[in-house]
């Protein structure tokens, strides 16, 4: 493990995804005379946001309002969501959405033109824009080739970022990271920090999410002495494959697609979500109501379905069955023919013809780095945006597609913000910050590599020897297990006990490969501490929270306890690096005050009675492409 010599540069992004690369825009644009660096675990295109299919949420039609969104929501989390939050982010949708298409990304468009919007999971209009059912890809595709026109926007590809460097004034000052490629560790400064690492899924067996989501940039903040915040709530998507836990996007039932169980039964009207109307009635698909309720709570009914039996039994397990098979081959390829590609390829099922095996899957943090509405830590010069981050606009359920719209608004602010106070800040010290990265470079050469580390298993060396995959398989197995869609104490602690245990048998890792050039033994062993700091806020987070509220489901506490829960939870790390610190702050509530959580038919109606003056759902928002 050699140092490289020290970058410099104004303002340093750790994350090449679309909250990275937006951030890095604005940061270009706020100053075109500023260095900025991106420094990034993998190629930027390769970031986990190209993934995405469904789309991204920002209020177009003009039957819709921003007060409807707002409303959306707030009421999806739970009203565990900052409202102040939620309104910068709702107002600011539209503007960064129709940004997006001036820098290239190709939404999809009605015949008269005008862009085309779906309706998704909890949203009482349709106002999630996409580019068929790749909107990730394209996204992704729009923010990487605009920041390639300036030449200010430095990139460390395939450099793992591993630790903050913070100045003697306490300043974020830039991170140490490996290069991969050499296994060389550089000191990558500027005179503030974003991170935009993404989230943490891969903490659970069984995701969505990438390989490289290993919450990395959770856990450096983390023990830079920044609190995670509501780390307790993760979001299972209702419809992954089995299996493989490949994403079958919320599209398809905003398309119009059903959800059944082994008696064909559209088991969610059992729920308290509405009515089944049937799939020829044009008031179909419904909004927030049945298929497009909100997550957590489809994913809960998944649950209770099986509990009574109500499931299918397959080789990898129980399913649902999602069935597309009505809206016809022509509308499946122009609207979502990525799922009819992925269930091809994936499960051996065309859904023009079957209907697809589908079951809950991890799929989003909700929670992440505590940032204020400013996107700022409470580390001077430190940022976050994008899932890494807890602004908080998703509370206790983030609604499928306000996530990509987030890394927009959030990724620009947090860019600007950044710029601002680089600029702010002219001149400041090097100090001991390359000595931190050397030291760095040092700490990961002697925990991985020297003989100590190898002598492990050894008399001298204390416990036995470690595997990574064994340990990881075990946090795995204690995540589902203990902290899934339902929880309860006894769960919650067994899953803290086992992660403590982990921790410590993970001191006794050993690695085979001891060499610098794409070392993937070292980056598995490196995420793997990521994910095991990650994982005990989310034990420990949800063990100190009795009540339920949205995807945080206590089977020992069912109820919502606005009295003391109505408040977000902060991690912080301990002196010891063992147990969390768990400590609340009030959420901010502005115009809506928390109310009973309504689905279906109800949702419209209590709204109207209420005078919000926004109507129910109808037939006349539908989509008519
Ligand atoms: O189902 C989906 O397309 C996922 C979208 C999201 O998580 O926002």
């Amino acid at each position: 493990m050699s140092h490289a010599a020290t970058e410099q540069h104004d303002v340093v992004i750790v994350g090449g995804g679309g909250a990275g690369l937006r951030a890095a825009i604005a940061i270009a644009e706020e100053n075109p005379a500023f260095s900025v660096a991106c420094v990034s675990k993998v190629y930027p295109m390769r970031s986990h946001t190209v993934t995405a299919e469904g789309g991204a949420a920002g209020v177009i039609k003009p039957s819709d309002s921003l007060e409807d969104h707002i409303y959306d929501t707030i009421s999806g989390a739970d009203w565990l969501a900052d409202q102040d939050a939620v309104e910068y982010f709702v107002h600011r949708a539209p503007e960064e959405m129709v940004q997006l298409e001036h820098w290239g990304c190709p939404w999809s468009r009605m015949p008269d033109g005008s862009v085309a919007v779906r309706p998704f999971g909890g949203m009482k209009i349709e106002r999630t824009w996409f580019a068929a059912d790749k909107t990730g890809f394209h996204m992704l595709h729009s923010l990487f080739q605009t920041t390639l026109k300036y030449g200010n926007i430095v990139r460390y590809d395939e450099h793992f970022a591993t630790k903050l460097l913070l100045d003697d004034a306490g300043r974020c000052r830039g991170c140490a990271a490996i290069e991969l490629r050499t296994g060389t560790v550089r000191a990558v400064l500027g005179r503030s920090v974003i991170i935009c690492t993404g989230g943490a899924g891969k903490a659970f067996p069984f995701t969505t999410n990438g390989a490289i989501k290993t919450g990395d940039g959770m856990a450096m903040a983390y023990r830079a002495g920044v609190a995670l915040k509501d780390m307790e709530f993760i979001q299972y998507h209702p419809t992954g494959l089995p299996g493989t836990g490949i994403l079958i996007t919320e599209a398809s039932r905003g398309e119009g697609g059903i959800l059944v169980n082994k008696d064909g039964r559209r088991y969610l009207e059992d729920y308290d979500l509405g009515e089944a109307l049937d799939v020829s009635d044009p008031r179909h698909p419904q909004k927030r109501a049945m298929e497009l309720g909100p997550r957590d709570k489809l994913s809960q009914c998944f649950v209770k379905e099986m509990w009574a039996g109500r499931t299918i039994r397959t080789k990898d397990g129980e399913v649902v069955h999602l069935d597309l098979r009505h809206l016809g081959e022509a509308k499946i390829d122009r609207r979502i023919p990525f799922v009819r590609e992925l269930a091809r390829n994936y499960a051996g099922i065309d859904p023009v013809h079957q209907p697809i095996p589908v079951r809950p899957v991890v799929h989003y943090v909700m929670g992440g780095i505590d940032v204020n509405s400013e996107s700022a830590t409470d580390i001077a010069g430190l940022y976050a945006a994008g899932e890494c981050a807890c602004v908080s606009i998703n509370g206790a359920n983030r609604l499928g597609s306000n996530s990509l719209t987030e890394l927009l608004v959030f990724g620009a602010q947090a860019g600007r913000n950044a710029a601002r106070f680089a600029m702010e800040n002219p001149d400041l010290e090097l100090g001991g910050l390359e000595s931190q990265a050397r030291d760095e470079g040092e700490r990961i050469r002697r925990a991985y590599f020297s003989a100590g580390a190898r002598r492990a298993g050894s008399a001298d060396g204390g416990g036995a020897s470690e595997r990574i995959a064994v340990l990881r398989n075990e946090l795995h197995e204690a995540m589902e297990d203990g902290a899934g869609i339902y929880r309860n104490q006894e769960s919650l602690e067994k899953t803290c006990d086992k992660i403590a245990e982990l921790k410590e048998r993970y001191a006794n890792v050993s690695l085979d490969d001891h060499t610098n050039s794409f070392n993937t033994e070292l980056t598995a062993a490196l995420e793997l501490s990521s994910l095991l700091d990650v994982a005990e806020t989310i034990a420990h987070s949800g063990r100190e929270r009795t009540e339920s509220r949205g995807s945080h489901q206590r089977l020992d506490h069912p109820d919502r306890d606005d009295d003391d829960f109505l408040a977000h939870s902060l991690a912080f790390r301990t002196e010891d690096g063992g147990a969390p610190r768990i400590e609340y702050r009030p959420v901010t509530i502005t115009k809506w005050p928390p109310g009973a959580r309504t689905y279906g038919a109800d949702s419209g109606l209590k709204r109207e009675a209420e005078g919000s003056g926004t109507g129910g759902p109808s037939a006349a928002d539908g989509n008519t492409e």
